[in-house]
This record gives C-alpha cells, sequence and structure tokens, in this order.
C-alpha cells in the first residue's frame, strides 16, 4: 500500500471563497450544483467549494482541510490523487486524449476485471461475469443493462426495490434513494406515466413481495434488478441469501438478474459484494451486473458485465443497441486500471478496521450523549441512522431522526470532517485513511454527537 508523502494536500493560493463561489454558481448553474447530491439543502449552509484533495483529506477554496468521508462518492478508494493513479493518468494523457477506435487499454482493462470477479480454479471455478462492454457512467450501465434484459427476454416489465438507486435513466427513477431520497420526491417530472409503469417497486428484503408480483406478472417480467448491497438510502444489506433468492426466482420465470455494483464494485472485496457472498457461502448468479466510479478510477467510466449469451446481444453483433463517443475513453481505462492494480490485499485488509475504527468511535460519541442511533455495515461501508434499530427497507430508513443529521454534519465540518451532506448517504473510507485521518474524525465525534443531541426536531 503506497504512502502518501505528507498525507496532506496542498494549500490553494487564492482569494475565492466558499460564499462567493456559492452566489457565482448559483447565478450559472441550477442549484449551484451538477449533480444533486452535492448541494446542501438536506442539512442547510453554503456547499463547500473544494480545490484539491490527496490521500485522506481535500481542501477548499478557503484553504480549509478536511477528512474526506466521501471519496468522491466511492472512486477514490485509494486516496485522493494517488501517485500510481495519477502517473498513469498522466502517461495516457501523454499519448492523446481519446481516438473513438479500438485501443488496447479497454482490452487491459476488461482482463484485470474478469480476472477479479474470477475466483476458485478447475472445477471449483467461479466466475460474475464473462464479457464486458464500458461505457461512461453508472447511469449509462444500469439504462443498458434493462434494454439488454428486455431484448433478450422480449418482455417489457422490470422489478425493483424501493429505496434503491441505479442512476437516473427514466426507468429507474421511481422510489429511487440517493438524491430522491434526500430531497424528498418520489420520483421525478418529465417521466411518461407508460415508462413509469414499466417498473414495478417492491420493499428490499421481503421475500413474500418478491413472489406476489413474479405469481401475478412472471411471465412479463424481463429483470428484476438491485443493488448488490443497498446504499443509496443508507447501508442495508441484503438479508443472507436474499440476493440468491432473487436470482433463482427470477430464473424460475424466465427473466434475469441485474445485479448493481456501482457502488460495491471493487470495494466489498477485490471480487465486490458478489465476492463478499461467495466468501460467506451463499453463491448467487447474476445474469448482468454493473460497475461504476472505482472501475474508471475517478475518471468517467463504468461497465456493464454477464453472461457471454447475453453481452453479444449487443450491437455490433446482436440487436440491442447501445453506443458511446467516450465509451472507453484511454485516459479512463487507464487510470481504472492504476486503481484496481493497487487495490491489493493489503488495500483490502485497511478498509474494514479504518471503517470499524470510524463507526464504533462515532457511534460511542452519540451513545455517551445519549443519542438512540444504529451504525448499519455491509461489508466495509456503513452509514448512521437515528433510530433504535438497522433498517431492512425504504420505510424503515425514512422512519429515523433525520433532524439530527444537520447540526451533526455542520458541527463535523466545522472540525474538519466533510461527509456526504445527507442521512441517506454511505460514507467512504480510502486506504488513506490512516491513524492520524482517523483520529481527527474521532475528536471531531463528541461535539458533533452533542450538536445531534440538542438538535430540535423540525
Ligand atoms: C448503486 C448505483 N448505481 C448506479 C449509480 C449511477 O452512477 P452514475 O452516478 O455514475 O451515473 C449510482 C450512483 O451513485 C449508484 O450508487
Amino acid at each position: 500500500m503506497t504512502r502518501f508523502v505528507s498525507g496532506r494536500t496542498p494549500t490553494t493560493n487564492t482569494l475565492e471563497t466558499n460564499a462567493g463561489a456559492f452566489e457565482r454558481a448559483l447565478r450559472v448553474t441550477p442549484g449551484c450544483v451538477n449533480s444533486p447530491v452535492r448541494a446542501f439543502r438536506a442539512v442547510g449552509g453554503t456547499p463547500v467549494f473544494l480545490a484539491s484533495g490527496r490521500g485522506a483529506y481535500v481542501t477548499d477554496v478557503e484553504g480549509t482541510e478536511y477528512v474526506d468521508l466521501v471519496g468522491q462518492w466511492g472512486p477514490a478508494l485509494l486516496g485522493h490523487a494517488h501517485p500510481e493513479v495519477i502517473a498513469a493518468a498522466h502517461a495516457a494523457v501523454d499519448r492523446g486524449l481519446g481516438f473513438g477506435a479500438a485501443s488496447t487499454g479497454e482490452v487491459e482493462l476488461a482482463e484485470l476485471v474478469l480476472d477479479r470477479l474470477t475466483l476458485g480454479k478447475g472445477a471449483t471455478e467461479r466466475r460474475a461475469i464473462e464479457k464486458l462492454r464500458l461505457v461512461s457512467t453508472g447511469t449509462e450501465a444500469t439504462m443498458t443493462a434493462i434494454r439488454l434484459a428486455r431484448g433478450a427476454t422480449g418482455r417489457p416489465l422490470l422489478v425493483k426495490f424501493a429505496g434503491h438507486y441505479h442512476g437516473h435513466s427514466d426507468s429507474l427513477l421511481s422510489e429511487a434513494g440517493s438524491g430522491v431520497a434526500t430531497l424528498g420526491i418520489p420520483g421525478s417530472a418529465g417521466i411518461t406515466p407508460e415508462t413509469a409503469a414499466q417498473t414495478i417497486v417492491i420493499p428490499y428484503n421481503d421475500e413474500d413481495a418478491l413472489a406476489a408480483v413474479f405469481a401475478a406478472h412472471g411471465d412479463r417480467i424481463a429483470a428484476v434488478i438491485t443493488e448488490a448491497a443497498a446504499a443509496n438510502m443508507g447501508v442495508v444489506p441484503p438479508k443472507p441469501g436474499f440476493n440468491r433468492l432473487l436470482a433463482d426466482t427470477a430464473h424460475t420465470h424466465g427473466a434475469l438478474l441485474i445485479s448493481d455494483e456501482v457502488m460495491t464494485g471493487f470495494r466489498s472485496t477485490a471480487a465486490g459484494w458478489w465476492g463478499l457472498e461467495e466468501r460467506q457461502g451463499v453463491p448467487y448468479d447474476a445474469d448482468l451486473t454493473t460497475f461504476g466510479k472505482i472501475i474508471g478510477g475517478g475518471l468517467p467510466l463504468a461497465g456493464l458485465g454477464g453472461r457471454a449469451d447475453v453481452l453479444d446481444l449487443l450491437a455490433p453483433l446482436g440487436p440491442v443497441y447501445q453506443a458511446g463517443t467516450l465509451s472507453g475513453n484511454p485516459v479512463a481505462v487507464a487510470t481504472g486500471a492504476a486503481m484496481l492494480r493497487g487495490a491489493d490485499e493489503v488495500v483490502y485488509e485497511h478498509l474494514p478496521r479504518a471503517a470499524r475504527a470510524i463507526g464504533d468511535g462515532l457511534s460511542a460519541a452519540l451513545t455517551a450523549e445519549g443519542v438512540e442511533h444504529v451504525v448499519a455495515w455491509a461489508g466495509s461501508q456503513f452509514s448512521i441512522f437515528f433510530r433504535a434499530d438497522a433498517p431492512q427497507n425504504y420505510a424503515e430508513a425514512q422512519d429515523q431522526a433525520t433532524w439530527r443529521f444537520g447540526p451533526f454534519f455542520h458541527e463535523m465540518l466545522d472540525h474538519g470532517v466533510s461527509l456526504p451532506p445527507s442521512v441517506y448517504e454511505a460514507w467512504f473510507v480510502s486506504a488513506a485513511h490512516d491513524d492520524a485521518a482517523i483520529e481527527r474524525v474521532l475528536s471531531a465525534a463528541r461535539p458533533a454527537a452533542r450538536a445531534a443531541a440538542a438538535a430540535a426536531r423540525v
């Protein structure tokens, strides 16, 4: 595991302030942000404008440094500006920014991914995916997966779970998590009733609801899509064996299972959440798996993997169309490959240790201040719920003292810790979160817990 030389972000030299940048942004950008979860709507106040990041730290335009627990919303597995990842990006830039033609970097990345997603050898070999198509965003990956499932089955309907977020394509915004949950809206304007009617939303971790939806519509369902472990309504892991039940139920009815590993892929283990359940002895077979975030090492890259016979239905071999000017961009694939190469055993041992130290420390502080809470876990991913027990679905995730989060968040920020600005988002640690960074988070925990305790219900 590479250590950062200083572990600190270089300070910026600018007269810009967060408030000034906010004013400027409001004039030219809707809501001042280019993705809603970055706004401080749920926590109040002025968003911090970041200028640089290194290791576990980010620095805003005023030169204030924070321990970062957002991690670029997932990609920064090795920490910000990891030297080897940056070197790979520089080397690729020097060769040209893109060609719009096949390049060997794409093949290398696909080989790396397939290799990680193959466990065991010989008779016991298990493969999560057989082929991979690269795209530019997680949204594109899940959107294409649905089209492919419909193309493969000739069926119209999609089953998704309330509180799961799979990007912002039309079919997937019904009762979605992440920004949709943060803003407290049921879906999105601009989606036709006909499109919305093609998606059936059921509660997560609910075997009866799953059985009922297949009993009623089994021969018209193309696919079930699920986050491999939900992390966009806060962290809500699947019940043991639930992913396998999804696969078995879908397959019994001739439908496909799409496992969305945009968040968990290459994070939960080297082989993602799929690898974790393999290790735990509850293997499941998804037909399609989507990747994003870490696979691009911080640049816009995502992927759609799965059974070869299904992937081969994509153009140019098959009738399901999908394309992209920037798909498999050479700089992004080089960066992603460097990130994956750097994510070794040591990294995967470090992540849960660092996450536990932070989660347990925060929990102790909240307990000491008498704040009802639970830290929910899915591998090394976690989030805090202001309720007594870990939720199993979206309705339970929403049933918490959300108003405690704003004051908690701002106290952490004031003490130099940057959290996702929503109670419905997972927190991300990286390989660069060393003892010093963790200590800094924990020293902010007690005042933040005090602020949560004093928060008034709104
Ligand atoms: C599980 C999951 N799927 C899909 C997406 C969409 O990815 P992107 O934001 O790259 O479009 C996200 C984004 O956070 C996600 O968490």
